[in-house]
C-alpha cells in the first residue's frame, strides 16, 4: 500500500504519519511539502518524520506527475492554513487551497489511486452560533480561507466515482501538542500564554463558539477516510469531524486552563470588535459513518498534553505571538528575506 500525504511538514502532518505508520506498518508512506515550516521542530530529540519511506520537497502548485505512480490514496494537508494568512495572501490561498488540490485529486485520479482525503474546515459555516451546523446547512464562509475550502469540496464532487473515493474532513479547530507546534490556534495560545505569562489574553470578548478537536484525533479521522469502503457514506462525503462535546465558547476554553493552572488571570478585550467567526457544529453524521473512529482526547487532556510539550521544549519565550511559532510569522519573515515571494512560491537560490 502506498499512501501519499502533502503538507505533511506542518502541525498535522507529524500526527497522520504517526497514525498511519502505527496501522500500516508496511505501507509506504510518501511526503510532499514546500518545508515553509519544516524546521521549527518543537523538540531536539526527536526525529518527526522518520517514519516517511520518501521526503520530497515541492510545491502544490506544480505536483509532479510521477510521485504519484502507484499510490493507493492521497491525503491532501497542504493548505495555506489560517484566516491571517489567508487575509494577507488571498490569491495564492485560493490557489494553493483550492486549484491545486483539485489538480492534484485530477492527477491522482488519472493515475489510478483509489481515494482521497481532503482537509478541509468547519470554518465554512463562518457565524452560525444560533443551532449546531450539519452538513446540510447553509454556508456562510467569511474569510479567504474558508472560501478556499469550500470551492475545493465543489471542485472535488465530480471528480468522485467508484473507483475514485473522495471524504471531505470539515475539521474542527485543532488543539494539542504536535512534533511541530501551532500557537495561532486558540487552546494551545490560551495555555502557551498561561505557562509563560501566567495569563489568558482573549482576543475576543469570549464569546464566539469554536469546536475544537485533538490535532490527533484528526489524524484517527483520516485514517478512518482512508478505510472506509464505498457502503459507508458513498464515493463522495463530507463530514464534519470532530465531537459534540467540544463545541465551545473562546471563554469557556480560558477558564478550562485556568481552573488547571489556578494562578493564570483571564484578560477578555472588551474593546474587541466582534468575531463574527463563530459556530457551532453538529457531529452526527461523524459518529454515525465513523463509530470506531471517535475522537479519544477530552479538552483536559490536550490542555496537560500541551503543558508536558512546552515543558519538555524548554518554551521561554513571552513574546510567542510574534515569534515562529505563529504561521503568518514565518511566512512574512520568509518573503521579507526573498526566500519565498509574494504569490508564496519559492524562489530560486543565487
Ligand atoms: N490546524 C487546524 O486547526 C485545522 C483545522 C481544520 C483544517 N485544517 C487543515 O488541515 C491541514 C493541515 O493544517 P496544519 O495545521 O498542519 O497547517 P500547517 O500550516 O501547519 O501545515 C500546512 C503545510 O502545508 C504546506 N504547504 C503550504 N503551501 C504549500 C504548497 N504550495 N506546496 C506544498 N506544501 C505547502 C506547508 O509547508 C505546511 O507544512 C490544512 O489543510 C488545514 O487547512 C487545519
Amino acid at each position: 500500500m502506498k499512501i501519499l500525504i502533502t503538507g505533511n511538514l506542518g502541525y498535522v502532518g507529524p500526527g497522520v504519519v504517526g497514525e498511519f505508520r502505527k496501522y500500516y506498518p508496511d505501507a509506504s508512506l510518501i511526503g510532499y511539502d514546500i518545508g515553509y515550516f519544516s524546521q521549527y521542530v518543537t523538540n531536539r530529540n526527536i526525529i518527526p518524520d522518520a517514519g516517511l519511506t520518501m521526503q520530497y520537497y515541492g510545491d502544490v502548485r506544480s505536483f509532479p506527475d510521477e510521485i504519484l505512480e502507484g499510490v493507493d490514496t492521497v491525503i491532501g494537508l497542504a493548505a495555506i492554513s489560517n484566516d491571517p494568512i489567508g487575509n494577507r495572501y488571498e490569491s495564492p490561498t485560493l490557489d494553493i487551497n483550492f486549484k491545486a488540490i483539485v489538480d492534484l485529486a485530477l492527477k491522482a485520479k488519472n493515475k489510478g489511486a483509489k481515494k482521497f482525503v481532503f482537509a478541509s474546515s468547519c470554518s465554512v459555516y463562518g457565524s452560525a452560533e444560533d443551532k449546531p451546523r450539519t452538513e446540510d446547512s447553509a454556508l456562510n464562509p467569511l474569510t479567504a480561507y474558508a472560501k478556499s475550502k469550500i470551492n475545493a469540496e465543489i471542485g472535488l464532487r465530480p471528480l468522485a466515482d467508484k473507483n475514485f473515493q473522495i471524504t471531505c474532513l470539515r475539521f474542527a479547530t485543532a488543539c494539542g501538542m504536535s512534533d511541530r507546534l501551532r500557537l495561532d490556534l486558540v487552546l494551545n495560545d490560551f495555555v502557551a500564554g498561561a505557562i509563560i505569562n501566567k495569563e489568558i489574553n482573549i482576543l475576543s470578548d469570549g464569546t464566539p463558539w469554536r469546536p475544537l478537536i485533538h490535532v490527533l484525533d484528526m489524524a484517527r479521522a483520516m485514517r478512518w477516510a482512508h478505510e472506509r469502503n464505498g457502503s459507508t457514506g458513498g464515493d463522495f462525503v463530507v463530514v464534519n469531524a470532530g465531537s459534540n462535546a467540544w463545541n465551545y465558547q473562546v471563554k469557556e476554553l480560558a477558564n478550562m486552563v485556568q481552573e488547571i493552572m489556578p494562578e493564570v488571570k483571564v484578560s477578555i478585550n472588551k474593546d474587541a470588535e466582534p468575531d463574527k467567526r463563530s459556530y457551532r457544529v453538529n457531529f452526527d453524521l461523524f459518529e454515525k459513518l465513523a463509530p470506531n473512529h471517535q475522537p479519544k482526547y477530552d479538552l483536559k487532556a490536550s490542555v496537560y498534553g500541551l503543558i508536558h510539550g512546552l515543558k519538555a521544549m524548554e518554551f521561554k519565550d513571552s513574546n510567542y505571538r510574534n515569534s515562529n511559532l505563529m504561521r503568518l510569522n514565518v511566512i512574512q519573515n520568509l518573503v521579507k528575506a526573498g526566500t519565498i515571494d509574494q504569490s508564496l512560491f519559492l524562489n530560486q537560490p543565487q
